[in-house]
């Protein structure tokens, strides 16, 4: 069976925990590609409610490996306290059943420190990271300043480090004069680091390539959402790697044509945490009535989320740049109580209709959302399994959205517990 991709189609936080959670189950191989901490995939099932920010979904399997791919950024003291919060949960987070890539980066503590620098140093034009040091981290690894896991292992790691904190440490004195950080104590720290990372440390390649081999379902497991992605997102309003399909393959070293299945996941309306434009973003009181509804609060920083309509422009981009099989619709109750729901179908720019998303964010922000408006249903949706049980008026804005992203619909969430999900076309 060849693998999944499970993908944020939008601005992240589109309930991608639940989904992966869900397609989790039925994989050998689960695999995270990107990103680090910086990602919170909320997770409801039987052994509780967890809020991960760094080990695959596939830990709650007891038969199926998770591996953090070499795509991912790792901050082992989250790590560490998250694997320690899933054991006391019962969950087992031995060696075998979690791996690690050795080519994965590591997040040190400069990264975390200039994050916060940097952003203050941008002020009122602030991207609003989430300060877990994730582009500093990304900026060293294309840099070649990075340290990775299998450096940590390295006899050479003492002096590798010296070399790097020797150029960190001029930075963060000489140009935002701030104390220098220690050699030792950090050297110390992170050989202890190393001690535990050891067991887990892994070719993640040759086991992925042997499981694919072997007709094993792999899924990879995305974090953030495509319009994050540095190269197709509101650069430079977005995050440091890459969310999108093709990520999927870099981040975890699964050759392209591997994946067979790339799940979009899409929120029923849209949200966006931080800076950056957002065409579609509801002021006022109805903003306000989703954020509470659905309490849009970051899984990883608590900031409260923007809210907007559903973007069919930006969808059909997500769509264009990932090549999507299916959808999952998430969050579609919170629609439930609402008289009537708008979707943006194209932008106005200058008198002109825009049905491409553009590349520059000064031209997006000129842009005005133009809508159509459904008819909402105005009824209780949480309890229905069925597509053919929904009301009409809730078939039919999915399949409005079907046809204006130009792809079908496997899942649509109704409720954050795995059950409450209607499948509408069939997964596996
Ligand atoms: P960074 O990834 O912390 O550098 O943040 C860059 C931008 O991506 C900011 O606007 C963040 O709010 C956003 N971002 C990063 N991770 C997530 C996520 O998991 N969900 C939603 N937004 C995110």
């Amino acid at each position: 069976m060849p693998a999944i991709a499970v993908i944020g189609a939008q601005w992240g936080d589109e309930g991608k925990g639940k989904v992966v959670d869900l397609v989790a189950e039925k994989a050998d191989v689960v695999v995270r590609f990107s990103g680090g901490d910086n990602a919170g995939h909320t997770v409801i099932n039987r052994f509780g409610k967890f809020a991960l920010h760094l080990v695959p979904c596939g830990i709650f399997s007891p038969n199926s490996v998770s591996i953090i791919g070499n795509g991912v950024v790792i901050n082992p003291e989250v790590l560490f306290q998250e694997m320690d919060m899933l054991a006391a949960a019962g969950i087992d987070t031995k060696p075998g059943h979690l791996l690690i890539s050795d080519r994965a980066h590591v997040i040190m503590p400069y990264h975390v420190i200039l994050d916060d620098l940097e952003e203050g140093l941008r002020g009122g034009k602030a991207i609003g990271t989430t300060k877990k040091g994730i582009g500093p981290v990304f900026s060293d690894k294309v840099a070649r300043l990075g340290i990775r896991v299998g450096d940590l292992l390295d006899k050479g790691f003492f002096e590798q480090l010296r070399t790097v904190l020797d150029y960190k440490n001029l930075l963060l004195t000489r140009v935002y004069g701030v104390q220098p950080l220690s050699l030792i104590k950090i050297y110390e720290d992170y050989q202890k680091h190393a001690a535990r990372l050891k067991p887990y440390v892994c070719e993640s390649t040759a086991v992925l390539d042997e499981a694919l081999k072997a007709g094993k379902t792999v899924m990879l497991e995305g974090a953030q959402g495509t319009m994050l992605d540095p190269d197709f997102g509101t650069y430079p309003y977005n995050t440091s790697s890459s969310p999108i399909a093709g990520g999927a393959s870099l981040g975890s070293g699964i050759p392209p044509r591997a994946i067979a299945r790339i799940l979009g996941v899409f929120k029923a309306y849209c949200t966006r945490v931080g800076g950056g434009p957002f065409p579609t973003e509801i002021p006022g009181e109805m903003g306000e009535f989703i954020r509470e509804r659905a309490q849009e609060y970051g899984a990883t920083t608590g900031r409260p989320r923007r809210c907007g309509w559903f973007d069919a422009v930006a969808a059909r981009f997500s769509q264009r740049v990932n090549g999507f099989t299916g959808m999952a619709i998430t969050r579609f109750d919170i629609l439930d109580t609402l008289e009537s729901i708008k979707v943006c179908t194209t932008y106005k720019l200058d008198g002109k209709m825009v049905t491409d998303f553009p590349s520059s964010i000064t031209t997006l922000e000129r842009c005005e959302p133009v809508y159509e408006e459904l008819p909402g249903w105005q009824t209780e949706t949480c309890g229905v399994r069925k597509f053919s049980n929904l009301p009409e008026a809730a078939q039919a804005y999915v399949n409005r959205l079907e046809e204006l992203v130009g792809c079908p619909t496997n899942l649509i969430c109704v409720g954050p517990e795995r059950s409450q999900t209607i499948v509408k076309k069939r997964l596996f």
